[in-house]
């Protein structure tokens, strides 16, 4: 039995809620929904598309606390949040007036996802994946990743009671290794960077007719789990859509469904209809994207990343030219900062408003203080930002910016003499 006909409808279709079929983002040519990644006619990527229902925003409310309030917008099964999931989402929209305040800003929140269940929004892209995947008769979740998918799928796979199969670069952060070997899945370190091992995975997809890979023979699906960043973002806020956002970029899927998400709520009436600008973050050691935005192409040409920020090094980002598409619509722009920049900007974070995060959140963070410098950014516009992960996962990022002080003996004396009692500390 093939993926293609395992778990489906007596139709011989799968049944994935109110998700229609397969829409090609380049001819757009359509195709039933099934295990289909690549347009049959011209090879682009499909992208589901819906019969949507009328839905209210009481009926959101009254839902499940978490991603599952917004299957009726995703390819999921109608009985998802009855079944064993991590139950990703509804994570914290924070006030971020002390951010705002050292930059001049007026209304800053941050999107803090790092309070999902494995401390990035890869979470939400995973319950979606292993959801449709599971009801198409895949046996196995499998990814590449740069650490956080890692960590959600091993997870996720392990919540589900299947098999995993992750493969990561083997020079990953040791806390992203170590929060996926947990899990107890096939765990693979691979000599390469992440494009040699989304490779590979390419490879094997080809191989293994019953593997899931995540991100690539079952990605239709998997990117649509980003559009839950958006709904909440826009229900946090009062059923209101932001004027500006900055998300951070590696493949660039998150930015693209984000943009998708608020269009939806549109479309449906959930929220007014107004224009919102959307800005991408990345690490000037992978910045493909950026590149292509300030020259003025139309693709992306693939680099070698050397960044701190690993999690977002991605050389070459399937949704780059799609990221291009939004940002470009919208009005807003895609810029890079420094791996210096990036740390001092995950201290900033944390300085001023007690948020950790990773050094994606750090990336977020220093092209939101850039743009402001370039007048790109409007200080006084409502803006929303994007931290995607938990600055546990990093520690080695920050571990040399950070003063430790020495250990003191339990006595006053001690304490007053190492100057702890000043007025300037
Ligand atoms: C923490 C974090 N933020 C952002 C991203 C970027 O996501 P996308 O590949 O959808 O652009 C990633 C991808 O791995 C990530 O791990
Ligand atoms: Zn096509």
């Amino acid at each position: 039995m093939t993926a293609q006909t395992a778990g489906t409808g007596a139709s011989g279709a799968p049944r994935l809620g109110n998700a229609r079929a397969l829409s090609c983002r380049e001819c757009g040519k359509t195709s039933a929904l099934g295990p289909q990644y690549a347009c049959d006619e011209c090879f682009g990527p499909l992208e589901v598309i819906y019969d949507f229902p009328r839905l209210t925003r009481g009926a959101i409310e009254a839902g499940p606390h978490s991603i599952w309030r917004y299957a009726p917008l995703l390819p999921v099964p109608r009985d998802i949040a009855s079944r064993p999931t991590t139950e990703p989402g509804c994570t914290r929209l924070v006030r971020a007036d002390g951010l705002a305040a050292e930059l001049g800003m007026r209304r800053l929140w941050i999107k803090d996802d790092s309070g999902n269940p494995t401390h990035s929004f890869k979470d939400r892209v995973v319950a979606v994946a292993l959801a449709a995947a599971t009801e198409m008769g895949f046996k196995v979740l499998a990814c590449p990743s740069t650490g956080n998918l890692a960590n959600a799928v091993a997870a996720a796979a392990a919540r589900a009671g299947i098999r995993s199969v992750v493969m990561v670069p083997a020079n990953l952060e040791e806390q992203k290794i170590l929060t996926t070997a947990v899990y107890g899945g096939t765990f693979v370190t691979v000599d390469g960077t992440y494009d040699d091992v989304n490779r590979l995975a390419s490879e094997l997809a080809g191989e293994h007719e019953d593997w899931a890979f995540v991100n690539v023979n079952v990605r239709p699906y998997y990117a649509e789990g980003s559009k839950t960043l958006g709904f909440e973002i826009a229900e946090q806020l009062g059923w209101r859509l932001p004027d500006q956002i900055v998300v951070p970029i590696a493949s660039g899927a998150q930015l693209v469904k984000i943009d998708k998400g608020f269009a939806e709520l549109a479309e449906l009436g959930l929220v007014e209809d107004k224009p919102w600008r959307v800005f991408g973050a990345q690490a000037t050691g992978c910045s493909p994207v950026a590149e292509a935005f300030a020259k003025g192409w139309d693709v992306v040409r693939p680099v070698k990343p050397s960044t701190i920020a690993k999690s977002l090094a991605i050389g070459n980002p399937a949704d780059g030219p799609y990221v291009l598409d939004v940002v470009r619509r919208t009005g807003g722009t895609v810029a890079d900062v420094s791996d210096p920049e990036i740390v001092d900007s995950i201290r900033l974070l944390a300085r001023t408003q007690g948020v950790f995060g990773e050094t994606a959140g750090g990336v977020t963070v220093g092209v939101l203080r850039k743009l402001l410098d370039s007048g790109q950014l409007d200080p006084d516009a409502e803006t929303v930002i994007i931290n995607s992960g938990d600055g546990l996962k990093t520690l080695d990022a920050v571990a040399p910016a950070v003063t430790v002080p020495a250990a003191i003996k339990p006595t006053v004396a001690a304490f007053q003499a190492a100057g702890f009692d000043g007025t300037d500390i």
